[in-house]
């Protein structure tokens, strides 16, 4: 095992789950989304709001593709990375995909009122209709964690007892 990707939804502990596990490891952590912002010098959701969601998916992939030269690192990548298959084809060679799964309210809850993600803004509806549709991609990963009743440490040391 090379590296970790770890994928989910929006708020299912990505990028807090992978610091832990990187710090247990030795490892380097690499958040996608503060990545692709340090290489931009502006905000995902800026980039969102003048670019539009397309051009942010590029600088995904662009950015992802980069990733398969590395080693010994733990990768959280935004909500919607795994659903480009160019960029779950890089996932596969890169390492172990990691799945952290929690149910649409129990996301709902954990973000709360401190909503940054351009894509949570049209209420529960909507963000229901997206974690439905994407679950058939996430589940595809090689290890699913349920993280509902977890905190970060119990979930970064489930992951560690099952790699
Ligand atoms: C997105 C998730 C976000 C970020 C962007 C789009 C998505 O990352 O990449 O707002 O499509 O689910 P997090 O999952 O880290 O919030």
């Amino acid at each position: 095992m090379e590296n970790i990707v770890l994928i989910g939804f929006m708020g299912t502990g990505k990028t807090s789950v992978g610091k832990r596990l990187a710090k247990h490891l030795g490892w380097d952590f690499l958040d996608t989304d503060l990545a692709i912002e340090e290489i931009s010098g502006t905000s995902v959701s800026e980039i969102f709001r003048k670019h539009g969601e397309t051009r942010f998916r590029s600088e995904e992939t662009v950015l992802v593709k980069r990733l398969k030269e590395r080693k010994k690192m733990v990768i959280a990548t935004g909500g919607g990375t795994p659903l480009n298959p160019e960029n779950w084809e890089a996932f596969t060679e890169i390492g172990i995909i990691i799945s952290l799964y929690a149910p649409i309210d129990t996301i709902l809850d954990r973000i709360g009122g401190k909503n940054d993600r351009p894509l949570l803004r049209e209420g529960r509806d909507e963000a229901q209709k997206l974690w439905l549709s994407r679950q058939p991609i996430y589940n595809q990963a090689d290890l699913i964690i349920d993280t509902t009743e977890l905190d970060i440490d119990e979930v970064a040391n489930e992951i560690l007892g099952k790699i």
